[in-house]
C-alpha cells in the first residue's frame, strides 16, 4: 500500500502565521505539524509515502525529510498548483499510487489513542474497497458528516452540512482500493470549485464497499486550523509526554520498532538534535538500553 499525506492549501486561517510558510511545518508543541500524520502513515507499516505540497512550500519539505532514507522511508513529492480540493490528490498522484491501494492523511490531522494501531493495520490490509474513520465531535458542520438508516447502517456523507444529521465526522484518514484513481478522475468541481473527498466516499458507499471505523472515546483525533485548535493540540501532547514520559509521533523511534532503521541511524539523528527534548528522548532511551 502507498501512503500520501496532503499538506498543501492556504492556512489563511492562521494568517498572518502561515503567509510565509505552510502550516504543516509550524510546530505542534516539539515538533512540526506534519511529524504527526506521518507518524500516523509509518504505524500503518507504510514506507512509500508522497507528500503532496504548494510550490512555495514543497522545498522547505524537501529539506526538512530529504528522501526520506534516515527515517527508512521512500519520500517523494508532488506539486498541487492550487488547493482544489482533497480528491484531487488521486490525480496529482497517479503514477506514484501505480496499481496500489492507498492511504490518503490530511496534513494538519493528529490521531492518538488506544486501540489505534490495531485500526491502522487492518485498514492497511485492504484490497478491496474503501476505509475511513469517524469520530463523535460538537461542531460536525465544519466536516463531512454520516447519517444512518434506521438500522445504524451509513446512508451518506454530506460535506459541512447547516443542519448535521449525526455528531459523527469523516476524519481526515482514508483508506482506498485502486478504483479511487479512476473515481476520481471521473469527478466534477463542487459549487465552492473543489474535488470533494466526500464524492469518492460516497461513490464506495453506494456501491456497498465504504467501511466506517467508529473512533471510540479512548481515541483522540484533532484538527490544527485555527489558532485555538493549534494551542489546544500543542497543550495536549505536551500533558501526555511530559506525563508519561513517552513521545508522540517520534519518527525515528517508530521506524526502529518497525525494523526499518538501525540503532546507529537512529543515533545519528539523536545526536543532531541533542540538547532538546526529542534528541534527549533518542539519547535517553539508548542509555536505558531500549535501541537493541
Ligand atoms: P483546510 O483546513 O480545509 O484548508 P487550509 O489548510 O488551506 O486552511 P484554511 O481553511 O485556513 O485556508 O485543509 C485541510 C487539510 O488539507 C490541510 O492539511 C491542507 C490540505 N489541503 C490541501 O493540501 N489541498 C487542498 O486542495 C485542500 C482542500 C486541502
Amino acid at each position: 500500500m502507498k501512503g500520501i499525506i496532503l499538506a498543501g492549501g492556504t492556512g489563511s486561517r492562521l494568517y498572518p502565521a502561515t503567509l510565509a510558510i505552510s502550516k504543516q511545518l509550524i510546530p505542534v508543541y516539539d515538533k512540526p505539524m506534519i511529524y504527526y500524520p506521518l507518524s500516523v502513515l509509518m504505524r500503518a507499516g507504510i514506507r512509500d509515502i508522497a507528500l503532496i505540497s504548494t510550490p512555495r512550500d514543497l522545498p522547505a519539505f524537501k529539506a526538512l525529510f530529504g528522501g526520506g532514507e534516515e527515517l527508512g522511508l521512500n519520500l517523494s513529492y508532488i506539486e498541487q498548483p492550487k488547493p482544489e480540493g482533497i480528491a484531487q490528490s488521486f490525480i496529482l498522484a497517479k503514477d506514484f499510487i501505480g496499481t496500489d491501494s492507498v492511504a490518503l492523511i490530511l496534513g494538519d490531522n493528529i490521531f492518538y489513542g488506544e486501540g489505534l494501531d490495531k485500526m491502522l493495520s487492518g485498514a492497511a490490509e485492504l484490497k478491496d474497497g474503501a476505509e475511513i474513520f469517524a469520530s463523535r465531535v460538537v461542531n460536525p458542520a465544519a466536516y463531512g458528516v454520516i447519517s444512518f438508516n434506521k438500522d445504524g447502517k451509513p446512508l451518506c456523507v454530506t460535506e459541512k452540512p447547516s443542519k448535521p444529521a449525526s455528531p459523527w465526522a469523516v476524519t481526515g484518514l482514508y483508506f482506498y482500493d485502486n478504483t479511487v484513481v479512476e473515481a476520481a478522475s471521473r469527478l466534477k468541481f463542487s459549487t465552492r470549485g473543489e474535488l470533494e473527498i466526500t464524492d469518492i466516499n460516497n461513490f464506495y458507499l453506494s456501491s456497498g464497499k465504504l467501511k466506517v471505523n467508529f473512533m471510540g472515546r479512548g481515541m483522540a483525533w484533532l484538527d490544527t486550523g485555527t489558532h485555538e485548535d493549534l494551542i489546544k493540540a500543542s497543550t495536549f501532547i505536551e500533558s501526555i509526554e511530559s506525563r508519561q514520559g513517552v513521545k508522540i509521533a517520534c519518527l525515528e523511534e517508530i521506524s526502529f520498532q518497525k525494523g526499518w532503521i538501525g540503532r546507529e541511524t537512529l543515533l545519528k539523528r539523536a545526536v543532531k538534535m541533542k540538547g532538546t527534548p526529542y534528541g534527549n528522548y533518542l539519547l535517553n532511551r539508548d542509555a536505558e538500553g531500549l535501541w537493541k
